[in-house]
């Protein structure tokens, strides 16, 4: 008989991350692929789903404006109890660190179906950094059946924490499948850039960068813009009202800014392919960006990726304005330190992680 395998998703990464997993269920005989859409983001998460031809079975459209941590959790448990209670899965699985995540590892500890969690054994060890995701991803493991570590040094992370090695599956980061899977169809940006000026691709959203450091970031931006008459900064503004009205008021009148929605996974894989440098507060950028052969400067103040840190294709460079500004203009001013930091190749997998996923559900499940 057939496994049934619920699958959830909630925000945009999880969705770019889990669609190779969920294709690969969907064409595997032996199991029956549910997908679940929490909804936790909605205009983001559908253009994924949208992109990946993917029809959730069950959308909970949970998001609301503003919505809170507590509001979203509290509203996730309550309803994933009763998804978990009519669809009787043989195991559930989820992506990262989102509340979502979170709620979903909860949920299925509680109806006592065993949990896979994808992208396993991330850490920074500083449990307020990143806000609240460190935490969330430090709890979906203790309630994980399979461990997905998409690195050795996340499996390490996992056994150090005393989890037995036979959970723990080293599959690569499924990112990279579906950054394989977008790329071979040649995607365009669909944005009108000038040909002739260098792009400055800008993500902004944690939560932990609010206020001061968001304020910080911006004012260092604002100055490699003015101070590079050749460059053209690409800024796809997040949801996030916290991030929307800064940014729209800080950059809405600048020459040389391109303000937009954001982009459809697609045409953002195309403009981090166009682009000279990339800066960004993002986890999944740090992982792709490596993989197109593009240099990133970490908009944080720690990272649970320093597989690429080591690697020397993406640099941590903080929240304070000076630091970010110099570490910019110095690859500006550099085209071969550029080049260089570019060419380091990447540590997060070869693209076959969601079989490698699938083949560890086959043999223990079927
Ligand atoms: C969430 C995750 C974060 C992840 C990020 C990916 C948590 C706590 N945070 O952060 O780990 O890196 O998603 O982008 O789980 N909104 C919309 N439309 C959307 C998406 C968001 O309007 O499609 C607005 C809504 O007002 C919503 C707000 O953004 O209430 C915040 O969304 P939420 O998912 O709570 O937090 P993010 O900052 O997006
Ligand atoms: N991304 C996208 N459109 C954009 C900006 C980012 O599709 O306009 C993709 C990006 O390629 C990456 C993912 O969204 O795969 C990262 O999402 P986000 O930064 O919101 O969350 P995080 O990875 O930090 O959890």
């Amino acid at each position: 008989m057939r496994k049934k395998i619920l699958c959830t998703v909630g925000t945009r990464p999880e969705a770019i991350k889990m669609a190779p997993v969920i294709r690969a269920l969907q064409a595997d005989p032996s199991f029956e692929c549910r997908v679940l859409a929490t909804a936790q983001h909605r205009q983001m998460l559908d253009q994924v789903l949208d992109l990946f031809e993917i029809t959730p079975d069950i959308d909970l459209d949970i998001m609301e404006p503003g919505q809170t941590l507590g509001g979203l959790t509290g509203r996730l448990l309550i309803r994933l109890e009763e998804v978990l209670a009519a669809e009787q899965p043989d195991a559930v699985l989820a992506q990262g660190d989102t509340t979502t995540v979170l709620a979903t590892a909860l949920s299925s500890f509680y109806a006592q179906v065993p949990f896979g969690h994808v992208e396993a054994g991330l850490r920074t060890g500083d449990i307020a950094n990143p806000f609240p995701e460190e935490l969330n991803r430090v709890v979906a493991s203790r309630l994980s059946r399979w461990h997905f570590a998409p690195t050795r040094l996340s499996a390490d992370r996992l056994l150090a924490e005393g989890y037995p090695a036979a959970d723990i599956h080293v599959t690569g980061n499924t990112v990279i499948d579906a950054l394989h899977h977008v790329a071979a169809t040649k995607p365009h940006i669909g944005l009108a850039l000038d040909p002739g000026k260098r792009l400055l691709l800008v993500t902004l959203h944690r939560r932990e960068n609010f206020g001061e450091p968001l304020g910080r970031i911006c004012d260092a931006l604002a100055r490699l813009v003015e101070d590079n008459p050749d460059v053209q900064m690409v800024l796809p503004v997040h949801h996030n009202p916290n991030v929307r009205g800064v940014v729209h008021e800080r950059f809405g009148a600048m020459d040389r800014v391109l303000l937009c929605e954001p982009l459809d996974y697609a045409s953002f894989v195309a403009a981090m392919s166009r682009a000279t440098l990339i800066l960004s507060d993002s986890g999944g950028v740090q992982e792709e960006a490596p993989a197109l052969g593009k240099p990133v400067l970490v908009l944080r103040e720690t990272t649970e990726r320093p597989e690429a840190v080591s690697a020397g294709t993406t640099r941590l460079v903080g929240t304070e304005s000076e630091p970010i500004r110099a570490a910019a203009q110095t690859l500006l001013d550099d085209p071969a330190a550029c080049a260089a930091m570019a060419s380091r190749g990447s540590p997060y997998g070869d693209g076959k992680a969601a079989s490698r996923i699938v083949e560890v559900l086959r043999r223990d499940l079927c």
